[in-house]
């Protein structure tokens, strides 16, 4: 965390999303979509291939770096940074770790480094939390697989080139018989069906898609055919240090808000920093922050050095998304009626925060998890 080439990383990052990335927040909000200029942006910078290695088209960096990217850049925009963290967490990751040579070389640069965005199809309309019982079903064509179903608020769905579908190659009532693979979503029959009106991250594009017999060559198949759940459950280990990550960014920018807003609004003849109800608030804000940090560098740590870390992450993502709640609530309350309206950022804030409580495992999901490790062998 103090490591030098952490804190240039943070540096840099920064300054982009100070310059780039926050003052189009509020627009990115209300209108619903982040500009394609800034996505260009995101590409040359290499943030969108941080975690990528440089013959792949990425920048080399390790997992930690691609996690103060995500925090970093979230602080600035919370739909700029799921779009970030889905594409390499979920898309990225799986095709390095599970692919082979010839599947890096053919995906990992255009989505790296080439424009091209990754999503990840997993949940279903009836397999959200228990992803083992998702429908959608792969038929074996001899040299290819048939792929028909529905998967549900696919984050970068609509603007994705490149999507990682779970599907059943066996029908089966639990998770036995996924497979995983690599669509190109131009493929015919892979159909936005609908897109989310949502509460928060309104930038963010979820989208409903539907698979109409889309064709995936057999060349395709990410990892061995009936083992995609534990290609599933691997990305999603990483996939949550990014939210964490991204939780943690949001609370950060409330909080940054609203030390400032308490050190001017004067009332009863002083700053409201002068309170003690006020004091007390953002030292449990910085508290907060300070352990989610922590847990994401202490989860990414793990990952990077090849250890375990299914628990550390949970733990992160667990904690970060409800600290995160809990801090952009009170820099609502710290800024009074103003934190309710829109002409002050922490508001949109406190829209973004709920859904890291949400995706890539819900709080309870998190609490299965890290039950199940810490009564692993007990
Ligand atoms: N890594 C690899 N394999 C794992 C694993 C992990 N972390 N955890 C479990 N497995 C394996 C087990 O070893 C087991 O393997 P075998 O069949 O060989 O024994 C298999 O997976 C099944 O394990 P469980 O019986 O524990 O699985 P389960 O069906 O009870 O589910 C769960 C466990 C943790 C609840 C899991 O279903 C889960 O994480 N649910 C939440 C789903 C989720 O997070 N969805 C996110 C979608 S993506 C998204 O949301 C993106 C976004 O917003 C941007
Ligand atoms: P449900 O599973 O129906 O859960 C409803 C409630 O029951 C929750 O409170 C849950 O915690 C609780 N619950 C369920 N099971 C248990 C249990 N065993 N013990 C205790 N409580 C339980 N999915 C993708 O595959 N790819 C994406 O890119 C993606 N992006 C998303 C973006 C957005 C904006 C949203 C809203 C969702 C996204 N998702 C994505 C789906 C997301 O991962 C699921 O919404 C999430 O996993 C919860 O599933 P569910 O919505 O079906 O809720």
């Amino acid at each position: 965390m103090y490591n030098p080439q952490y804190t240039e990383i943070r540096d840099l990052v920064s300054k982009f999303t100070d310059t780039e990335v926050a003052p189009l927040a509020a627009k990115i909000d209300h209108d619903g979509v982040i500009p394609q200029d800034l996505i260009n942006k995101l590409y040359e910078n290499g943030f969108m291939g941080s975690y990528i290695p440089e013959e792949f088209g990425g920048a080399g960096m390790d997992y930690t770096s691609y996690a103060i990217i995500v925090e970093e850049i979230s602080r600035g925009c919370a739909s700029t940074g799921v779009l970030i963290s889905a594409h390499t967490s979920l898309c990225m990751w799986p095709i390095l770790s599970f692919g082979t040579t010839e599947q890096k070389q053919k995906f990992l640069p255009g989505l790296a480094s080439g424009g091209v965005i990754g999503c990840f199809c997993l949940s279903e309309p009836n397999a959200g939390s228990d992803p083992g019982t998702l429908a959608t079903f792969a038929e074996d064509k001899g040299d290819y697989y048939e792929l028909s179903g529905t998967k549900n608020f696919i984050t970068n769905g609509k603007d994705a080139g490149i999507a990682i579908v779970l599907a059943k190659t066996t029908k089966t009532n639990d998770h036995k018989g996924i497979t995983a693979f690599i669509v190109d979503t131009k493929t015919e029959g892979f159909q936005v069906q609908k897109l989310e009106d949502k509460l928060g991250i309104k930038g963010s594009t979820t989208a409903q898609i539907w698979l109409n017999k889309v064709k995936v060559p057999k060349a395709n198949i990410l990892g061995e055919v009936g083992k995609g759940f534990k290609v599933a459950l691997s990305t999603l280990d990483g996939g949550r240090i990014g939210i964490a990550a991204q939780a943690l960014g949001i609370a950060e920018a409330a909080f940054r808000y609203a030390k400032k807003y308490s050190k001017e609004r004067v009332q009863f003849g002083k700053p409201i920093s002068e309170l003690q109800a006020i004091q007390f608030k953002l030292a449990d804000m910085s508290t907060e922050i300070a352990a989610s940090r922590l847990l994401i560098m202490h989860a990414s740590y793990l990952k990077d050095n090849g250890l375990p870390y299914s628990k550390e992450a949970a733990q992160a993502k667990l904690f970060a998304s409800e600290a995160c709640m809990r801090i952009t609530t009170q820099a609502i309350q710290v800024l009074g009626g103003n934190g309710y309206t829109k002409e002050y950022p922490c508001e949109r804030h406190f829209r973004d925060a709920k859904i890291t409580e949400i995706y890539e495992g819900t709080s309870e999901i998190q609490r299965i998890v890290i039950a199940a490790n810490e009564l692993k062998g007990v």
